[in-house]
């Protein structure tokens, strides 16, 4: 590898050239402090060198307000399945701006999306809401509702949204923090204005962990609603479940009265057309979505097993929201499922997965790089480590500078993907095709070339 010297020099050049191309963008930046809180409309959209502005999308194109086009696999955090503009999407969306946007009544369409959602993750019972937010606080309300127990369980690394339950070891990076043995991560909360006392009812466990989840319902017998966790961790770069582990933890916590919810905020739809649930052949009692299922749209939804699911139809869990299942939503979301997501989409999306794959093997073979490429379905990444990633611990020993500056390569190269290194994955759209996965590519040797040892 590059010593960090090197790196860091190859860092500041690239992010150099990164901020010449981008002049509107500085000052649209500057600009936007006199208005917006930090200047941007969502905090994690202050990103190193600068946040990047843009103008529009199109098919699997961005454009940014000073005119350069990128590739997008940024995918807008795991939503754009659907690409920019899709066909189907626009036209039902238009069609229901025709017909109204919002009566806070039920249509028909949430009808149809309950049965492809029921058919695709093989749970009978479904409601919405707007954000992974709003689905991952809903699991943890039904969680502790049903079960009248207060605590839950949540794997360190893991991000479910912002709310207060969840708000507990999701990215711990600051090193002067003591985050506790491996096996028994201390509850630390993620942000300021989270009380104590609702983080320590977030118990924390590593991920791929069966014996620390047992052991934490020895210690609180009678006290753990469930547990909660993304079935494939995409927090941290893409962390895959080890066999057995998702069946086992179903069983665990079934024996012990608890529940098992997915968030599946990420992986729902982009694993593949059932999610990590289709994927791995586990259904657990509760299933969150978002981001992908409305094809750009704003919505989540919450499905559920016949038993969870009885606590909302009788009245007892009052899941409740303005904009739920509105109509808008509710019509991108059935021209997603029945449209845009199809079965010949997964087939071209998989041939585009292998060749991105075997392309950044090989190169990473060539030039002799510590890393290695983790993917599933639509979604890939680069991990910057020579040894495998089990959990958030090893996790936290990749290199954040070699993603930074493969990050910075592949936009000066031309290709979109999520700011935050190491954290985040890249996601395909059914309008990708075979030049744009060869531009990510070449970029990736050209980012090898440089920082190879
Ligand atoms: C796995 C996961 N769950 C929940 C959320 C929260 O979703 P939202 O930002 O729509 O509230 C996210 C957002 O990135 C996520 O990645």
């Amino acid at each position: 590898m590059a010593t960090r010297a090197d790196l860091a020099t190859i860092i500041e050049q690239q992010e150099e050239i990164f901020i010449r191309r981008q002049p509107e963008s500085a000052r649209l930046a500057d600009h936007a402090t006199q208005s917006l809180a930090g200047g941007v409309v969502s905090s994690w959209q202050i990103s190193r060198p600068q946040p990047v502005w843009l103008s529009h999308g199109k098919g699997s194109k961005l454009y940014d307000v000073d005119g350069n086009s990128y590739v997008d696999l940024h995918g807008g955090y795991g939503v754009s399945l659907a690409g920019h503009g899709h066909p189907a999407i626009l036209a039902a969306i238009r069609a229901q701006i025709e017909r109204g946007t919002h009566f806070a009544q039920p249509t028909e369409a949430a009808l149809s999306v309950a049965a492809e959602l029921q058919r695709r993750f093989g749970l009978p019972l479904w409601r919405f809401a707007n954000s992974g937010t709003e689905a991952t606080m809903d699991a943890v309300h039904l969680m502790r509702a049903i079960t009248g127990r207060d605590l839950i369980i949540k794997v360190e690394g893991c991000y479910h949204g912002h709310h207060d339950s969840v708000q507990v070891s999701v990215c711990p990076d600051d090193d002067s923090e003591d985050r506790g043995p491996a096996d028994a991560p201390y509850s630390l909360p993620a942000s300021t204005g989270i009380p104590r006392a609702i983080t320590d009812l977030t118990l924390v466990v590593g991920f791929n962990d069966l014996d620390a989840v047992q052991r934490r319902l020895d210690e609180h017998e009678g006290q753990i609603a469930g547990m909660i966790l993304e079935p494939i961790m995409m927090n941290a770069g893409i962390i895959l479940p080890d066999p057995g582990y998702l069946t086992g933890l179903k069983e665990l916590l079934h024996s012990r009265g608890a529940l098992l919810a997915f968030d599946e905020v990420k992986t729902g739809l982009t694993a593949g057309p059932g999610g990590a649930t289709g994927v791995t052949g586990v259904t657990p009692d509760i299933v969150c979505l978002a981001k992908a299922i409305g094809g750009g749209v704003a919505v989540a939804a919450i499905g559920g097993t016949e038993a969870v699911m009885s606590h909302v139809a009788n009245g007892d869990y009052e899941m409740v929201g303005t904009f739920n299942g509105n109509p808008l939503a509710m019509a991108a979301c059935r021209a997603m499922l029945t449209e845009v997501a199809t079965p010949e989409a997964y087939e071209r999306m998989e041939k585009l997965r292998r060749r991105a794959v075997e392309g950044l093997e090989l190169e990473i073979a060539r030039s002799g790089l510590d890393a290695q490429v983790v993917s599933v379905g639509a979604k890939g990444c680069v991990v910057f480590s020579a040894d495998p990633v089990r959990n958030f611990r090893d996790f936290l020993r990749v290199r954040d500078a070699y993603s930074h500056a493969h990050w910075l390569f592949q936009h000066n190269g031309g290709v979109f993907l999520p700011p935050w290194g190491k954290i985040e994955q890249w996601l395909m759209s059914v309008q990708h095709d075979e030049a744009d996965i060869d531009r990510f590519l070449a970029n990736f040797a050209t980012f090898a070339a440089a920082v190879r040892p």
